[in-house]
């Protein structure tokens, strides 16, 4: 059987990290989220100073873009890979709206979508890798194996975010977040580097009705195929 690279893209909330994960773990291959890395930066940011009233100080950032270290661990006790900011355990931090709300500015500037860009594709030295995001199977590995594109409604996703944030103890109005959920759809496609868009051969799916289990067999299915 062949190792191959699943690039798994799609709107902000539409579980593709569970997806990514799910199938990750069924076939042994890696996961990266890259959406936690530019959270990372985000939450770098913000924390010295480099966003002032929705305004990121890009020459401030840029001089300071290689101070930015990104690590992912995985913790045998929560079973989940968890991200690292400088070396420190920063998952649930890059989570909240703080830095949901301000992520589609960082994650627009160009110089930072290359540094990005360039770590996630240094992942994939022997394939066997499973990544989700924006611009995975259009910009990082554009000869991916697999594309996915997932959608779902709006609505269904600011649900789900709200569920998730409900169950970590992070609770924040339905509003807000569907607010968030609709004001990310538009950035994320109309910013001009690298816009969500789906690749020509990916293939999509509407996970609105779907449950977990039935996304999982689905993707598994389709996966099976592809390494034949
Ligand atoms: O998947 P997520 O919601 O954790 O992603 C956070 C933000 O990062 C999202 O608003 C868009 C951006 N992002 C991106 O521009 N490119 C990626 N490959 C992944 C995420």
């Amino acid at each position: 059987m062949k190792r191959i690279i699943v690039a798994i893209d799609g709107f902000s909330s539409c579980g593709k990290s569970t997806m990514a994960k799910d199938l990750a773990k069924s076939v042994g291959y890696a996961y990266v989220d890259s959406g936690a890395m530019y959270r990372s930066v985000t939450l770098f940011c913000q924390r010295n100073g480099l966003i002032q009233n929705g305004v990121v100080d890009e020459d401030s950032l840029r001089e300071r873009i290689g101070d930015i270290h990104i690590e992912f661990k995985f913790n045998e006790e929560t079973q989940r890979n968890e991200t690292y900011l400088n070396g420190e355990n920063v998952e649930d931090e890059i989570r909240t709206l703080a830095v949901s709300n301000q992520v589609s500015i960082v994650s627009s500037i160009g110089f930072v979508r290359r540094a990005m860009v360039a770590l996630q594709q240094s992942y994939s030295k022997d394939k066997g890798i499973v990544m989700d995001g924006r611009d995975i199977g259009t910009v990082v590995f554009p000869d991916a194996e697999l594309k996915i594109f997932l959608t779902a409604s709006p609505e269904i996703r600011a649900q789900r975010r709200y569920d998730e944030l409900k169950r970590k103890g992070m609770e924040e109005p339905y509003a807000d977040i569907l607010e968030n959920v609709k004001q990310r759809d538009h950035l994320d496609m109309t910013r001009a580097e690298s816009p969500l868009r789906k690749a020509e051969d990916a293939i999509e799916l509407d996970n609105g009705e779907m449950t977990i289990e039935e996304q999982r067999k689905w993707l598994l299915d389709i996966f099976n195929e592809r390494v034949k």
